[in-house]
């Protein structure tokens, strides 16, 4: 018996074959339309599995973007997502609907919207759920409609007693909200989780702009039907352009668990978080709602707009997180788009794939929320090595034998024993990404570059590094952490950034965490317990299936210790 189908009989409804995962396998700007690919009339083309991930969420084949209303109900869980039945490319975009009990593992069900009503003729675009009381769950989505405005419609299940809620009803009073003359109606989409206030009104944001200026517009109502516009939008930040994707939500001050989107209170802060559809980079706030008037003010410590706080500062967008009853957590997903070329994905015969989804909290010192791969996903550990102790002088590296370094989950603590060889930080170091592209990870440094080389092909003509650097500022000590696809791939014609952020942490530990999930064409990474993630999307071309590698380095003066490394080969997962 194989894994996968062990794993339908306990979790009861899974029926999907071993997907043998032989495939080892520029954020694009906008959803660039391609006529001539959007519908492929051969559907057959041959699925690639090269670069194709082993645990990560992707459809069979075709195009896919967004994650859209995931919501738990009665047992099981469920993520739509913005797909293209046709080809591999952006277009002809439906809500494709898959089902799981445990996050990880996924059976596809047909999908639940797709274009038919002159409410969204042209297109069934992003949007959330909302568990009504009575756990009743209704959808609210973007239609394009038969004057290509955008609007917003509802959806809701044809059987309440159906666990899997395969049917999906578009009444025939849609859509609910129209754009009417004051707003822009090819700039309003994405209706948020709606949450509750305590007169009873129904809320939700819908992202727009206004000239320039971003915002979030504050909608209201009192039977989910009928809507109004407050006057004020929720937020606005002027020169940020279009909002796609808003989700707004309430954090605890102190602890891990997470809230449903109605709760208020002293002791919860709110977060706001946007996808600027101009960097394609997603920013948020943490802050204080004012339920009475409908009014968001992000804290003195969270920069508003383009420099602001991100989820990921790698390839990770149109995110959306929801609150599981089950587990008493919020969960985010987030969409990692391709970084090769559109003639790569024609001939894959699928782009996109979704991040491994996160629970989300605040941290503790209230400035920043925190991420952590999902438990489940542990799961999926199977064969794991060691590392104890391990002294890394300058320019030593090391490599972690006998796992699938291709799909793996690596966690390590690095240790210093001082940070008096950290190098001044000049000030005007503000471009996280910039600085690691000057420093790169071979040129010798003070305290760092150290860190793990994935994705390594046997010589190194490819790795992908994913590493530390700490510099030392006038008053602190600033961490930068980077993964730089600069060299993971002999191929031309890729997006091969190097993405940074910085790690604001209290070092006096002199302890560093690294956490990396490698899936044979992308690197999702949690610096510092969960403070700065950075996702990479790679293509390498040697370092495939076997042939990758996996390193521990240093390259800088600072003896640095690996005080604890494990590795784990990961099982693959069943995927749709
Ligand atoms: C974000 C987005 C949304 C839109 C959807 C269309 O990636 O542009 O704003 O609803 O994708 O697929």
């Amino acid at each position: 018996m194989n894994f996968c189908t062990l794993l339908s009989l306990l979790l009861g409804f899974f029926s999907c074959s071993l997907f043998v995962n032989n495939g080892l396998v520029a954020v694009q700007a906008l959803h660039k339309v391609y006529p001539e690919l959007q519908s492929l009339e051969n559907n057959d083309t041959e699925i690639k599995q090269l670069y194709r991930t082993g645990f990560h969420f992707q459809p069979h084949r075709h195009w896919m973007n967004d994650p859209n209303g995931p919501f738990y109900f009665k047992g099981i869980y469920h993520l739509f997502y913005q797909y293209n039945p046709e080809g591999a490319v952006w277009g002809n975009i439906v809500w494709a609907h898959s089902v799981s009990r445990d996050l990880i593992n996924w059976k596809s069900l047909k999908p639940a919207l797709s274009p038919s009503k002159p409410f969204d003729i042209n297109g069934c675009w992003s949007g959330s759920a909302t568990v009504l009381p009575g756990f009743k769950p209704v959808i609210l989505y973007t239609g394009i409609d038969s004057q290509n405005r955008q609007v917003q419609n509802y959806a809701i299940p044809a059987n309440l007693s159906d666990p899997l809620l395969i049917e999906w009803v578009k009444p025939d009073n849609n859509p609910i909200v129209e754009p009417g003359t004051e707003v822009n109606a090819s700039a309003f989409r994405d209706p948020s989780t709606a949450w509750l206030s305590f007169n009873g009104h129904w809320k939700t944001i819908i992202g727009s702009r206004s000239e320039q200026t971003g915002m979030a517009y504050l909608y209201r109502s009192k039977d989910f039907l009928n809507w109004t516009k407050a006057e004020q939008p929720l937020h606005s930040v002027p020169n940020t352009g279009m909002w796609e994707c808003p989700d707004f939500y309430p954090v605890v001050r102190f602890g891990r668990f997470g809230l449903d989107a109605s709760v208020t209170g002293n002791w919860v802060k709110h977060v706001l978080k946007v996808s600027l559809d101009l960097t394609r980079y997603e920013y948020y706030t943490v802050g204080k709602y004012y339920p009475t008037t409908d009014k968001y003010v992000p804290d003195n410590t969270s920069a508003d707009g383009w420099n602001g706080l991100r989820y990921d500062y790698g390839n990770f967008y149109a995110s959306k997180s929801f609150y599981d009853p089950m587990r008493k957590r919020r969960v985010l997903w987030g969409w990692a788009n391709e970084s090769d070329s559109v003639q790569d994905d024609v001939s894959k015969g699928w782009a996109g794939i979704q991040a491994i989804p996160r629970t989300v909290w605040l941290d503790p010192n209230g400035k920043q929320l925190l991420q952590w791969p999902i438990m489940e996903l542990n799961r999926l550990r199977w064969k794991r090595v060691m590392m104890i102790h391990q002294e890394l002088v300058k320019g030593q590296n090391i490599e972690i034998k006998g796992i699938t370094a291709a799909q793996a989950d690596v966690e390590v603590i690095f240790s210093f024993s001082s940070l008096d060889k950290a190098e001044a930080f000049d000030p005007s170091w503000v471009d996280a990404q910039a600085v690691c592209s000057q420093f790169g990870s071979t040129a010798q440094g003070g305290v760092g570059p150290f860190g793990l080389l994935t994705l390594a092909s046997e010589n190194l003509e490819e790795f992908t590094p994913v590493f530390f650097r700490i510099f030392k500022a006038e008053q602190n000590h600033v961490v930068l952490m980077c993964s730089d696809a600069r060299s993971s791939s002999l191929k031309d014609g890729l997006y091969k950034p190097t993405f940074a952020g910085f790690v604001d942490i209290d070092l006096s530990s002199k302890k560093l965490l690294l956490r990396s999930l490698i899936d044979h064409s992308v690197i999702e990474s949690f610096g510092g317990g969960g403070k700065t993630c950075i996702t990479s999307r790679v293509y390498p071309t040697k370092a495939v299936f076997e042939d990758a590698h996996l390193h521990v380095f240093n390259n800088g003066t600072e003896t640095i210790t690996v005080e604890y490394l494990g590795a784990w080969s990961m099982r693959s997962a069943c995927v749709n």
